[in-house]
Order: structure tokens, then sequence, then C-alpha cells
């Protein structure tokens, strides 16, 4: 029997992948404990998932704190351990040719909620943080404090497309209304940008004729279900590795990638 890993789950909504989580744990599919459900909406349906499971469950009302925020952001107590600059600088969720006076207050009071995220975590001991329909960027501030160890990244996504087709909001639509012939969901590490994290594994499916946006959803929904236990199992067996891979584009050029190998 695999020693049983630790996992904290971040939701926004009905928690449908957390309540795929919940059944693998209760089936034995999956060496884990639940040990916290937290929140940035307050009235999120996967909080009444776990609290049915007996789940310790927070909330952090990000909608708040930035309404706060925006209303006298010169009134904002960033913590002390801040270094906005060095935040400002690690993040790919905006380019350089953004406008500094949007992205500057974007952080600052997305650090204020994420201060409050470390509080209520900080309480629970985990090795495995799980976003399961979490809604909200992440910035260097919150994942450098999360993944204290930068080789073995402990922040896993699932994404309702095909990365790196289609990051964002609302991948099944994109992937829909493109025109795609097949659609897909990712399961990914989170790294400093949206949804640009090292690969974990991938599911596709075709699109057929008689399909609609929502039997679309439906068919990756399934497919999420199964697929994020499955990666969320393959952590717990110590089978994922992150190595840095360069790749040789010719003529002298290289790139290189964290790349995700399954042992
Ligand atoms: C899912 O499609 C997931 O890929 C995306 O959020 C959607 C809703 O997730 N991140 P859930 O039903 O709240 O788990």
């Amino acid at each position: 029997m695999n020693t049983k890993i630790q996992i904290g789950v971040l939701i926004s909504g009905g928690g449908s992948n957390l309540q795929a989580i919940i059944d693998a744990v209760n089936g034995g599919h999956l060496d884990g404990q639940i040990v916290f459900v937290g929140s940035d909406a307050p009235g999120a349906g996967g909080l009444d998932r776990a609290r049915r499971n007996g789940i310790a469950t927070f909330v952090v009302d990000y909608k708040s704190i930035i309404r706060d925020f925006k209303k006298d952001p010169r009134k904002a107590l960033l913590p002390d351990d801040v270094d906005l600059g060095d935040i400002i600088a690690k993040q790919t969720l905006f380019s350089d040719q953004d406008d500094p006076q949007r992205v500057r207050p974007f952080m600052m009071s997305r650090v204020l909620a994420e201060a409050r995220l470390l509080e209520a975590i900080g309480s629970h001991s985990f090795d495995l943080l799980v976003l399961a329909g979490f809604m909200r960027n992440l910035t260097p501030y919150f994942i450098d404090r999360i993944n204290s160890d930068r080789t073995s990244p402990r922040i896993m996504n699932i994404h309702p497309a095909l990365l790196p087709s289609f990051p964002g909001v609302d991948g099944y639509g994109d992937t829909f209304r493109y025109g795609c012939k097949v659609a897909g969901c990712t399961v990914h590490f989170i790294d400093y940008g949206e949804d640009t994290g090292p690969i974990i594994a991938q599911r596709a499916f075709p699109i057929e004729a008689g399909d609609s946006l929502e039997s679309i959803r439906q068919k990756g929904l399934a497919l999420e279900w199964e697929l994020y236990p499955h990666c969320i199992q393959l952590f717990a067996q110590g089978r994922i590795k992150v190595v840095r891979k360069e790749f040789d584009l010719g003529k002298g050029g290289k790139v290189f990638r964290r790349i995700v190998e399954i042992g």
C-alpha cells in the first residue's frame, strides 16, 4: 500500500472535479487524503461537497478583497515579505507591453488575497495543492511559497482544452467556436503564466457533427473526472518528474522547456 499523500484543493464553483477526487479516495483508487477545500467564492457549491465528506473548508473572498483594495489602494497593507518588483518581473500573466498602471494594482490586490490564502492553508500540512475549477490566477508570491523546492512543483491544475491551445476561462467554448475537430483537457503544473506550466497528461475526443457546446462540455468533463484522479495518483506514487530539456532549433538556435516525465 503506497503512503497516503495529503491533498489540499482550491475551487471556485460546483466542484465536479473535487467530487471525482473524493470518489477516487473513497473508492481506494487514490493513495491520498483531502485535508482541506478552500474557495475564493463564499457560495461555491463544491464547499457543500466537502462538508458532506467531513473535509475542512475555508473561504477567502477575493471579490471583497479586490473591491476594498480598489476603493482605496493607498490603504492596502501588503505583507512585509512582499517584493512587488520581483513578483512583477517573474510573472508572465502580463507582457512588458501591458500598462504598468494596470499590472501593478492587479498584482497588489492578488497578493493581498494570496496572503489570506496562505494564512488559511498554513494550518494544514499537505503534499499537493490541486486547483479544481479554481478561477483565479496565482502570482509568484503565492507560487514560490508553495513550491518551496523549485525543481519539484506541487500545484496542479486542470484545464478544459488541449494546451497550449485555448488558455483562459473558456477552453471548451474557444475550441467549439474555432471549429476544431478535436477537443480535450489538460492536467499541468502551475507556473508563472496562465495555463502555461509543464503538462502532465491530456485526453482528447472527437467533435462530432451533432455536437453542441453543451455536449462537448459534458464529454470533456467526463474525461476530466477520470484524468485528474489518475494524475494525482501518479504524483502519490512518486512517478512524476519535471526535467529541463533543451531543444535544438537548428542554425544554432536552442529552446528549453520543463517537461514532465512519468516513471
Ligand atoms: C472544469 O471544466 C475545469 O476544467 C475548469 O473548471 C471547470 C469546472 O470545474 N478548470 P468543476 O466542475 O468546478 O470541477
